[in-house]
């Protein structure tokens, strides 16, 4: 049986009658016989078959026609049989370098090349399943890696609205916090996916507060020095709870608590860290901390019209902050004051 569009065999021979050829396959497998090189090039334009039988002979340069079939990046590995007579050494070593998988010598044994075809045939079938079976597995694996990534994703973000619910009483914070650190990480050039990550990360920002007292976290009026000290503290205790985490998004989270009250200056806490020894995310996440704390109400004080803390930012560039990240944020001017419309802080008109 012969199926052009589907061959599992193709024969390639410039015997005038081929049948003694593809009667050895053609019961078991859907066989093509072919005549020329051009038509056997033709008929594997876009699928491999599991078995290519080529006899040298008159009228067909076989080894031309095999070097050309392993040009092609999806024949590379298909099982080549090669038929040819010539001295045994010389002929094998032609056939092998020109990528035939076997040679089979003449004058001809069928029942050898019968028996020959059907161990490549199997052996590429065998291959082909696995190969499907490696693809399948690796999607599945990509799918459950994305899920994972996902659950973890959408755990961090319950946690922090849960956090959020004690901290911060003028609502939605974190959610403008991540919007003002997507804008600038936008701003300076970074990534999607890493502007994803530093903003969801910076929703941890505050998580050591966790540990402050609501006497201090709530004190309405200035924090005396010990209370103010022991409100520092919350960098630190942020870094301790994340920081050793398998987790590289709380491995950022971490590294953003401790660094997020760091000033380019060099005057900021924990650490007095200055310019861009301090972490990028964290030098992004400072600016977009303090301006939404700006324009929040909190117990102790108003909340400022945007004008106003913008021009904050701009005194502050290369001072408190850095000022790259200033400027990327000043870019993105237009998505902040968005965000703040669809989601206002809780400020003084
Ligand atoms: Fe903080
Ligand atoms: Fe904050």
């Amino acid at each position: 049986m012969t199926n052009a569009a589907d061959p599992a065999v193709v024969v390639v021979t410039a015997r005038p009658d081929p049948g003694g050829l593809t009667r050895l396959f053609a019961l078991a497998y859907p066989t093509l016989a072919l005549a020329e090189a051009g038509a056997a090039l033709a008929a594997l334009e876009t699928r491999a078959a599991d078995l290519v039988l080529v006899e040298a002979g008159p009228g067909l340069d076989a080894l031309g026609l095999i070097r050309g079939l392993r040009l092609r990046p999806h024949l590379a590995h298909m099982s080549v049989l090669l038929v040819a007579g010539g001295e045994p050494a010389e002929t094998r070593r032609l056939a092998l370098e020109a990528g035939a998988t076997d040679v089979v010598l003449a004058p001809l044994d069928a029942s050898d090349l019968a028996l020959r075809g059907r161990n490549l045939i199997a052996l590429a079938r065998a291959q082909e399943a696995v190969e499907i079976q490696a693809r399948t597995l690796s999607r599945e694996v990509e799918q459950a890696v994305a899920e994972s990534q996902e659950r973890e994703r959408e755990i961090i973000r319950r946690l922090m609205l849960a956090a959020e619910f004690r901290d911060d009483q003028a609502g939605d914070h974190l959610t403008r916090v991540a919007g003002c650190v997507l804008a600038i990480a936008d701003g300076l050039g970074l990534s999607e996916e890493e502007g994803n990550d530093i903003a969801l990360a910076s929703t941890m920002h505050d998580i050591g507060k966790i540990g402050v007292a609501d006497s201090i976290l709530r004190k309405p009026g200035p924090l005396t020095e010990p209370e103010r000290n022991e409100m520092m503290q919350h960098a630190l205790r942020g870094y301790r709870m994340l920081h050793d985490s398998p987790s590289r998004l709380l491995r950022l989270a971490a590294e953003i608590a401790l660094t997020h009250h760091e000033r380019w200056d060099g005057a900021g806490y924990p650490q007095g860290l200055r310019g861009t020894e301090i972490p990028l995310p964290g030098r992004i996440t400072a600016v977009a901390d303090v301006f939404d704390a700006l324009i929040s109400t909190r117990v102790y004080k108003p909340g400022w019209p945007l004008e106003r803390a913008r021009r904050f930012l701009e005194e502050q560039s290369g001072a408190h902050f850095d000022p790259g990240c200033v400027a990327a944020f000043l870019s993105r001017w237009e998505d902040v004051v968005a965000l703040v419309e669809e989601r206002p802080a809780d400020r003084a008109a």
